[in-house]
């Protein structure tokens, strides 16, 4: 139940096109389709109300490759990059991977809620830091952060002249019906002009195994020190990415729709018995398909470990700058989510009873 893909077939469309293309037989060198490029933008404007143009698009294989492009383009050898743990691991070892320093914010948590440190990020957003590194919506926290808080985080990084790298993978999986997703280059053109969108159809349409990602980027110097930091390094797109992607983005949307209410169904079932697990609690997701469990009243010595020895595998937070939590995948069919939870949920009643001590989930604030 760890890594961020789904267990479920891709859609139908983008079968079908990489068959034809299978098919064709020749697989040499590949350009995307020139209306690949408007798919996207419209796929942008459609979803997330946010206009771009076609040539601020920048493909890459995978989105790991963008943050650390971006690592790599943005501020002089040691420069701060800053970033809110818990977060996607890849976020934490991209900036010493450039030469750079990474420094930390984390996020607040009250028991039922994750939230950007707003007080704290406008005293580490300091001179001598150049890039911010954001996550939205959040891996693994699940918050889809609001208009309001985004705004003032730009507001924040505006002001101290920080580059935005705003990675936003997750974004067409929100299950929250109260929640929008907000592209942070869409408040307004200043902010445009300082950030670096990553996107990629990979989790929508789960086609990760296909490494077809892009960056947007409006700024034509900032999207120029990109591509010069991608030069003789970053592999094209591999062409049935493109096909993927180009099939996907144009017919796969019903499919997307009838996946989201499927995960909406499975983030519900995982809240109620997480919620049952002695020990265990968890902010209910807005977004993704990941569940961002809080161990830390469990008293496992290590929660991974101890899961895993009991058939289920887990993220360990550790990985995420978390130690005592725990990130579980459900996306997959509702019985082997089921199985999966009914293991956890014998194992730590099991565990209980062995201890018999343990203290009272923490009070909702
Ligand atoms: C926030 C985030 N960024 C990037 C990735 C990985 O992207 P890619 O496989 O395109 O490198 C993931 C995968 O889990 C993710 O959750």
């Amino acid at each position: 139940m760890w890594v961020a893909d789904m267990d479920f077939v891709s859609p139908p469309a983008a079968i079908d096109a990489l068959r034809q293309r299978v098919v064709h037989g020749i697989f040499g060198y590949a350009e995307p389709a020139p209306q690949l490029k408007e798919r996207v933008a419209e796929h942008l404007q459609q979803r997330h109300h946010w206009v771009i143009s076609p040539e601020w698009i920048v493909w890459l294989p995978g989105l790991v490759t963008g943050l650390n492009v971006a690592c790599r383009s943005v501020g002089r050898p040691g420069a701060g990059i800053l970033t809110t743990p818990p977060i996607y691991p890849p976020f934490l070892t991209a900036p010493r991977l450039a030469g750079k320093r990474l420094q930390t914010c984390p996020l607040s948590y009250c028991g039922t809620r994750w939230e950007l440190d707003l007080d704290g990020l406008k005293r580490a957003a300091v001179d001598g830091n150049a890039l911010f590194l954001l996550c939205n919506p959040h891996n693994p926290t699940g918050r889809v952060f609001t208009r309001k808080e985004l705004e003032t985080l730009a507001d924040i990084c505006l002001q101290s002249n920080l580059v935005i790298c705003s990675d936003e993978i997750h974004c067409d999986l929100i299950l929250e019906p109260g929640c929008r997703h907000v592209p942070m280059a869409a408040l307004s053109p200043e902010v445009a002009r300082q950030t670096i969108t990553l996107m990629a159809p990979s989790k929508t349409f789960n086609l990760p195994g296909l490494g077809c990602a892009y960056a947007v980027i409006p700024d034509p110097r900032l999207r120029r020190r990109f591509k010069r930091a991608m030069a003789g390094i970053v592999p094209h797109v591999n062409l049935f990415g493109y096909v993927a992607a180009q099939a996907a983005y144009e017919h796969a949307i019903p499919w997307l729709e009838a996946l989201l209410n499927y995960l909406r169904d499975n983030r519900q079932l995982v809240y109620q018995a997480v919620q049952q697990m002695k020990g265990l609690s968890m902010a209910p997701v807005e977004a993704t398909y990941l569940a961002w469990i809080d161990a830390r009243q469990s008293r496992f010595e290590d929660p991974a470990d101890f899961f895993e020895r009991n058939g289920v595998g887990l993220s360990d937070g550790v990985h995420f700058g978390a130690p005592g939590f725990l990130r579980l995948n459900f996306g997959c069919p509702r019985s082997l989510l089921t199985k999966a939870l009914a293991r956890m949920a014998q194992a730590v009643q099991t565990w209980a009873m062995d201890k018999d001590d343990l203290r009272d989930q923490p009070k909702p604030c």
